[in-house]
């Protein structure tokens, strides 16, 4: 079973704003032409379908989150184009080699199998089909603080209590070309934030600190200074691969 989560429609439109250069190299990459089936997995409130949809593609939009769903249908009632349809990744409501492109952004650290996915995913590809996937590399985040060793905690913390799943990002290339994907491209875009309100507004550090002070990993010392800290700054690895499905 999913855990619940623990954000909504609104911090999806936050982070959309903050991450929107990686987001427009991603459609770029991905390259939608008239006439072909897009398909956007895990797509939230649908912030990305009127990018693909205004190329003339068929675009699917898909999500577990039944509330995501409903909103996302709401603000695209209008679309003559788009599909939005409530599914898991791992058994997609779709027809074998049906699709000719994939977009998935931010989907992947959620899910507790990476290879279940990706073969999923190929079914309903179509031979030659193109994959983009975007992620928070959380391992590779830097945070700025006068203390380390607690941002390092803070880090550590939030990765395994939060986002298990995503220490697999590492191999997920490799995962990729083992399932039949070769990789056409694949990098790391960094993104800086600097200032309490925009790096809390990312990932609710002060939140974590707090659970963290309650379970005793921190002292009430360490909590307070990074309260009071002023000017943390944040460096966010997102990364990318581009592929295609090609066996
Ligand atoms: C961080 S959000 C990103 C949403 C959207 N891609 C965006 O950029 O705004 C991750 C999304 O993946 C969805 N998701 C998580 N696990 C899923 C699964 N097994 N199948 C389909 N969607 C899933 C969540 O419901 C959520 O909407």
């Amino acid at each position: 079973m999913r855990n619940p989560r623990t954000y909504d429609g609104s911090y999806l439109e936050r982070v959309h704003e903050m991450l929107v250069s990686s987001k427009k190299l991603g459609y770029k990459r991905l390259n939608p032409q008239a006439g072909e089936t897009v398909l956007d997995v895990g797509c939230g409130i649908g912030l990305d379908v009127l990018e693909f949809a205004s190329e003339g593609s068929n675009v699917i939009a898909i999500d577990a989150d039944e509330e995501f769903i409903v909103e996302a249908k709401r603000r695209h009632a209008e679309a003559q184009n788009i599909n939005f349809l409530l599914g898991n990744i791992f058994a997609l409501p779709l027809a074998k080699s049906s699709v000719d492109k994939v977009w998935l952004d931010r989907v992947f650290q959620h899910l507790p199998n990476h290879n279940l996915a990706l073969m999923e995913l190929k079914r309903v590809m179509k031979p030659g089909g193109k994959i983009l996937i975007m992620d928070t590399y959380y391992h590779k985040i830097s945070l700025q603080f006068s203390n380390g060793e607690t941002i390092r905690e803070l880090i550590d913390y939030m990765i395994r209590e939060k986002f298990p799943a995503s220490a697999a990002l590492n191999d997920l290339s490799e995962q990729m070309e083992k399932t039949g994907f070769s990789i056409i491209e694949q990098g790391i875009q960094q993104h800086s934030f600097k200032g309490e309100e925009q790096v809390n507004q990312l990932f609710r550090f002060n939140k974590l600190m707090l659970e963290m002070r309650d379970k005793e990993l921190i002292t009430a010392e360490d909590l307070a200074s990074w309260v009071g800290y002023e000017k943390p700054e944040l460096h966010l690895p997102i990364l990318w691969i581009h592929a295609e499905n090609s066996v």
